[in-house]
């Protein structure tokens, strides 16, 4: 009986492509992408998979399968490893650090997948695409804000993040850059991996070290927010706190709720890399690197959706 009923049902699939090649329709092709996420743990990330899944819902022919490293750059090696043996016709990967991601996207290139890397760079030019913000440039911006905010003058703890990955060191680069030659002073600098818990502890280090601090500048919100709460605990007022990242549901709240003075909007890249992907798919050129833009708010313009930094 369930021979049979197979049977029917395979006659009729032939049958209906019969039909639509009859009419000259090919069924659909389908396409699947790896997407390699070095970590699930802040909000961005969760965000940035988000934007990818909305923007391949677009396209039906789009089957996106995520895959999330922990924060492990070693379960990341080998996860892309594993999309490179099931043969995905597309990877993207945002990588927890440059160097040893580096060769496993060269790996997956050279076997002929193309490859978008997203926010967090590899070394190198085995890639077909990278996607994301200028990070040195938003470091500037925040560093500039923050001599301008300060009047030129001040005692500055830096929380940066892992500064084994490209963006905090340009985050870092950007801003040494923004504040050269104007009174502000990195007093304390650690880095807090992204991590809040870790900024957290960080602050609670620099606080019981300086009595006076002007400001905080965090490489990302979930830096900024640890440091605001060491600071809320410890009772110390008046200490100013920038960050980058400005999702609508946690920096940018932070800034309309007076937690946090100032964050850049830090763009996920994530309906760009499936963009990117269809355009690869259908066998159109795409740029070697794709720049992102930002957005500066503070408590001026946070209630009017911030501003572009030029
Ligand atoms: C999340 C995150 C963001 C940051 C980005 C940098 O893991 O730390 O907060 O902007 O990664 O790659």
């Amino acid at each position: 009986m369930k021979r049979a009923i197979f049977l029917a049902t395979l006659a009729m699939a032939v049958a209906s492509f019969v039909i639509s090649s009859s009419r000259g329709q090919s069924p659909a092709r389908t396409y699947t992408i790896g997407m390699s996420q070095c970590n699930l743990g802040e909000p961005w990330r969760v965000q940035m998979n988000a934007d990818i899944r909305a923007a391949a819902a677009k396209h039906p022919e789009l089957k996106v399968i995520f895959k999330d490293a922990q924060n492990d750059t070693l379960k990341q090696r080998s996860q892309v490893e594993e999309f490179v043996s099931a043969k995905v016709n597309l990877l993207i990967i945002s990588p927890k650090e440059a160097q040893p991601l580096t060769e496993p996207v060269a790996r997956a290139f050279e076997a002929g997948i193309p490859v978008i890397v997203l926010d967090r760079a590899v070394l190198g030019e085995k890639f077909t695409c990278f996607i994301g913000a200028d990070n040195k440039k938003i470091g500037k911006a925040a560093g500039e804000w923050l001599v301008k905010r300060l009047g030129g003058k001040g005692k500055i703890v830096e929380l940066k993040g892992l500064m084994t990955s490209i963006p905090g060191q340009d985050r870092h680069t950007g801003f040494r850059e923004g504040i050269a030659g104007s009174g502000l002073e990195v007093v304390f600098e650690a880095d807090m991996k992204w991590l809040e818990p870790d900024a957290r502890k960080e602050m609670e280090s620099a606080l019981a070290r300086f009595d006076h601090i002007d400001a905080v500048y965090a490489h990302n919100d979930p830096g900024a927010h640890g440091a605001y709460l060491a600071a809320k605990a410890a009772g110390r007022d008046g200490i100013v706190f920038v960050g980058i990242d400005g999702l609508p549901q946690e920096g940018v709240a932070y800034v309309a709720q007076g937690i946090l003075d100032a964050t850049f909007r830090y763009p996920t890249g994530g309906e760009e890399a499936i963009g990117t992907a269809w355009k690869i798919f259908h066998g159109e050129k795409v740029p070697q690197k794709i720049v992102l833009g930002t957005r500066l708010f503070e408590k001026s313009n946070v209630a009017s959706g911030g501003s572009p930094v030029p």
